[in-house]
C-alpha cells in the first residue's frame, strides 16, 4: 500500500496528498498511487515541497514524460523542460478557460506548476472538472459533443511566439470534442477555444460562439476547485479531464513565479 493520505479539497476534484516528499526518489507503489489518485480526483496538491529543478523533473515523471513546451522563450534556460509562469516581459495571465497544448497529437496528461514566488493576496489558479461537465449536460447534447471534433493550433491571438515555434507546433491537430479517460473510463469535455480554429462542419465563428456558449453554461461553482497558492506547493492538473486558469488579481509589483512541467499523455479517444 502506498504511504500517503488523500484528503478531498472540493466535492467535485481537487485533494491535498499528504506524507510525501516530491524531492525524493518514490517507489513503484506511490508512483502507481498517485497515479491513480490523479485520475479519481483531477487535482492533486503538494504542500510544503523543496525541490531543485531536477527533483521536480523527476516528480513530475511520475505522471508521464515531461514534454517540450511552446512558447519556448519563457523556458528555463539550463532546464528547457520546465517553463517560467511569471507575468513579466508580455507574459499575460491565462485567465480564459482553457486545457494545455492540444495542438499536441498526444496532448499533456498532466499540468504541474511549482510555487516558487508567491504574491501576498490573489494570483490562485481555478480547475473546472469536464468530467463534472460531461455528466451535467443534456443527453442530447452529450450525442451531440461525441459527434463533434476540433481542429488546434498554436493560440491565433498571441503575437509573442517565435516562428520555429509556429513552425513545430503550428500544423492543425483534430481531437474528439469528448474524450474517454485512459485510467478512469468516464468521458469529459475536451477543448481549447483559442487554440482550435473551428469544429469540423462548422465555420470558425460559429464554432467560437459554440464553444463560449458551452464554457458559460459548464462552469458552474460547484465543478470548480480554486487553488490559492502557498509557496512550495506542488498542484497536479489532470488535463484529459479539466479546464483551468489563472487568476491576475493580485499587485503586479509582487512576484508570482510558478515552475511548470507538461507531461506526455495518450491520443485522446472518444
Ligand atoms: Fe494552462
Amino acid at each position: 500500500m502506498p504511504a500517503f493520505k488523500v484528503t478531498q479539497l472540493h466535492p467535485a476534484l481537487g485533494a491535498e496528498v499528504a506524507g510525501v516528499d516530491l524531492a525524493r526518489p518514490l517507489d513503484a507503489p506511490t508512483r502507481e498511487g498517485l497515479s491513480h489518485a490523479l485520475a479519481e480526483h483531477l487535482a492533486l496538491v503538494f504542500r510544503d515541497q523543496s525541490l531543485t529543478p531536477a527533483q521536480y523533473l523527476a516528480a513530475a515523471s511520475v505522471f508521464g514524460p515531461p514534454m517540450e513546451q511552446h512558447y519556448s522563450q519563457h523556458n528555463m534556460p539550463d532546464f528547457p523542460l520546465i517553463g517560467l509562469i511569471w507575468h513579466q516581459n508580455g507574459q499575460q495571465p491565462a485567465e480564459q478557460w482553457h486545457t494545455d497544448h492540444t495542438n499536441r497529437e498526444r496532448p499533456p496528461a498532466a499540468t504541474i506548476l511549482y510555487g516558487v514566488e508567491i504574491p501576498s493576496a490573489g494570483g490562485g489558479t481555478s480547475v473546472a472538472s469536464m468530467r463534472a461537465a460531461y455528466d451535467a449536460l443534456p443527453t442530447e447534447e452529450r450525442r451531440r459533443l461525441e459527434g463533434l471534433t476540433t481542429f488546434n493550433s498554436l493560440d491565433s491571438g498571441r503575437t509573442d511566439t517565435r516562428q520555429e515555434d509556429h513552425a513545430k507546433y503550428g500544423r492543425p491537430i483534430e481531437h474528439p470534442m469528448v474524450r474517454t479517460h485512459p485510467v478512469h473510463g468516464s468521458k469529459a469535455v475536451y477543448f481549447h477555444i483559442s487554440k482550435a480554429t473551428h469544429i469540423g462542419g462548422m465555420t470558425p465563428v460559429d464554432s467560437q460562439a459554440y464553444m463560449r456558449d458551452l464554457l458559460e453554461r459548464m462552469i458552474r461553482p460547484e465543478i470548480v476547485y480554486h487553488h490559492a497558492w502557498r509557496k512550495g506547493d506542488v498542484l497536479v492538473i489532470d488535463d484529459r479531464a479539466t479546464m483551468h486558469r489563472a487568476h491576475g488579481d493580485y499587485d503586479r509589483r509582487e512576484r508570482r513565479v510558478l515552475w511548470r512541467i507538461i507531461v506526455e499523455g495518450d491520443r485522446p479517444r472518444l
